[in-house]
């Protein structure tokens, strides 16, 4: 198994009464397959991405990559594995505002030391962002910006790749196409792909689907 998450709980302090938002989850990512995450907006689904990705901790349980558990893990294993083997697209994208599209893209690759395998022609290419390689984020489109986003997460062919609504900006015939990119991905390199998305159609061309609702996990 890549990827095996056991019992995870999370709650958030807040003003009021404490807002538990993952209450006892656990899945399981094969190699090579694509689960899409779906529930309510607040339903948790980025808390669990981020939980998963080694980016927040979690209150208690485990989540094991490669045998290892990243929640048990100290910050720099954690960091050394984030660089090395996870790809994350963030819902809010996070670009780097100070490197250009070209620099973005192999951003991740170059900390993980794997810069000069980055196939840059062919991602921009399959991204349709070839002409857009020497712009800076603030001149794109946010459609632009999220497909600049997955091909940072994907440039170093991770071993997992946890996307957070990877098409919400996009229209339907691009997000097909980003869609398709992201498990063309996990079919070639046996990577696992964990997708949250609002997109019944989407949803239903992933391997398995998986329903988050007052934190728990349903089929
Ligand atoms: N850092 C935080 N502090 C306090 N509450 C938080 C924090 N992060 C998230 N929450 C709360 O946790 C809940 C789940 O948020 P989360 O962003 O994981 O939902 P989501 O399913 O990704 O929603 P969306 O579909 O809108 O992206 C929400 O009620 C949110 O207000
Ligand atoms: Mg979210």
């Amino acid at each position: 198994m890549l990827l095996t998450v056991h019992d995870l709980k999370k709650t958030f302090p807040t003003g009021g009464d404490p807002v538990t938002v993952l209450d006892g989850v656990s899945l399981e990512l094969q190699p090579g397959e694509v689960i899409a995450l779906t529930g309510e907006s607040g339903s948790g689904k980025s808390t669990l991405l981020h939980i998963v990705g080694g980016l927040e901790p979690a209150d208690s349980g485990s989540v094991h990559f490669d045998g290892q558990d990243i929640v048990a893990m100290n910050d720099s294993q954690r960091a050394n594995l984030r660089r090395t083997s996870i790809g994350v697209v963030f819902q809010q994208f996070n670009l780097i505002p100070s490197l250009t599209v070209r620099q973005n893209l192999t951003f991740q690759a170059r900390l993980a030391e794997r810069g000069d395998d980055v196939d840059l022609d062919g991602l921009a290419a399959s991204l349709g962002l070839d002409t857009q390689l020497n712009k800076f984020p603030e001149d794109l489109s946010g459609g632009q910006q999220q497909r600049v986003a997955i091909g940072r997460a994907i440039a170093a062919k991770p071993r997992l790749v946890l996307a957070d609504e990877p098409t919400g900006n996009l229209d339907e015939t691009t997000g097909s196409a980003v869609f398709e990119l992201l498990t063309k991905l996990a079919r070639e390199t046996g990577a696992g792909l964990l997708i949250a998305t609002h997109s019944e159609r989407l949803a239903s061309a992933a391997d398995r689907r998986l329903h988050l609702s007052q934190g728990k996990l349903a089929v």
